[in-house]
């Protein structure tokens, strides 16, 4: 009886630490999910703010991801560190993830610039994959950043992984992402070219469109005559949301 009682005991003891566990890493991941809003939010604003004050959005769409816990343990894995919540939260940048797809290449590093001067942003680190793009043609801007969460009793400084690229950056990495993920492909070699060939095209259609852009907002700037004036005004008459 007694014996039964004991095992009873420790029995509750390890499921009271797994119900521990379990909910720290909830709470964890609540706040990763909290710090994906206030990203997201801020880039809203900053394009709100841009329509409003050049008639034209800079971001084209924004996805967010929380990393799977799956991918959460497979990384600690690889990485070597016991998957606890401390370890996890000092070992991975990217467990709250905003891409954020821009038309124009120009516009990347004004949202990005825009984000990074917020006061309540810090910015750990920034890769530049634009100027440097990676040997097989990937091309995007990265940083990670921490912002502050508001809870009910604390605040939590959360790390979020933000990477801003173009629609045609993004249209490469995710054929990119298939094929990197696939075993077995015949002509890899010759796929990978390929594709460098495309990132390299890519990159030069960015550029002419942004040039084409540029080109279009001068020659408007210019225009003084009744009919642009009202064309202009036109433009404003948009509603504010
Ligand atoms: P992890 O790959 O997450 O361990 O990050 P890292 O610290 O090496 O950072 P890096 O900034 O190089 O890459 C982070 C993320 O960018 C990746 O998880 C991908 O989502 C994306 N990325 C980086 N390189 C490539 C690439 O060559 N192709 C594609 N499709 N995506 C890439
Ligand atoms: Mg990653």
């Amino acid at each position: 009886m007694e014996l039964q009682e004991a095992g009873q005991k420790i029995l509750m003891e390890q499921a009271m630490g797994l119900l521990d566990g379990v909910m720290e890493y909830r709470e964890m991941m609540m706040a990763y999910s909290c710090a994906i809003k206030e990203v997201k939010t801020k880039f809203d604003v900053l394009d709100t703010e841009f329509h409003i004050r050049y008639q034209r959005n800079p971001i084209s769409t924004i996805h967010t991801r929380l990393k799977s816990q799956t991918s959460i343990l497979e990384k600690m894995s690889r990485i070597g560190y016991p998957p606890t919540i401390e370890n996890i939260e000092a070992c991975l940048n990217d467990i709250a993830g905003v891409r954020v797809i821009c038309s124009y290449v120009d516009d990347i590093y004004e949202i990005a610039d825009a984000l990074i001067r917020q006061d309540d942003i810090r910015l750990i680190r920034k890769k530049d994959y634009i100027a440097n793009p990676k040997p097989n043609g990937y091309r995007s801007l990265h940083l990670i950043v921490t912002v502050p969460v508001f809870f009910a009793e604390s605040k939590k400084e959360m790390k979020v992984e933000v990477q801003i690229r173009t629609i045609a950056m993004d249209f490469w990495a995710s054929l990119e992402h298939q094929i990197k993920y696939k075993k077995d492909i015949a002509d890899a070699d010759q796929i990978i070219g390929k594709l460098k060939k495309c990132a390299d095209v890519i990159a030069e259609t960015d550029l002419e469109m942004q040039k084409i852009r540029q080109q279009l907002e001068k020659e408007e700037n210019a225009e003084t005559d009744v009919e642009t004036i009202f064309e202009k005004l036109k433009k404003f008459d948009v509603p504010i949301v």
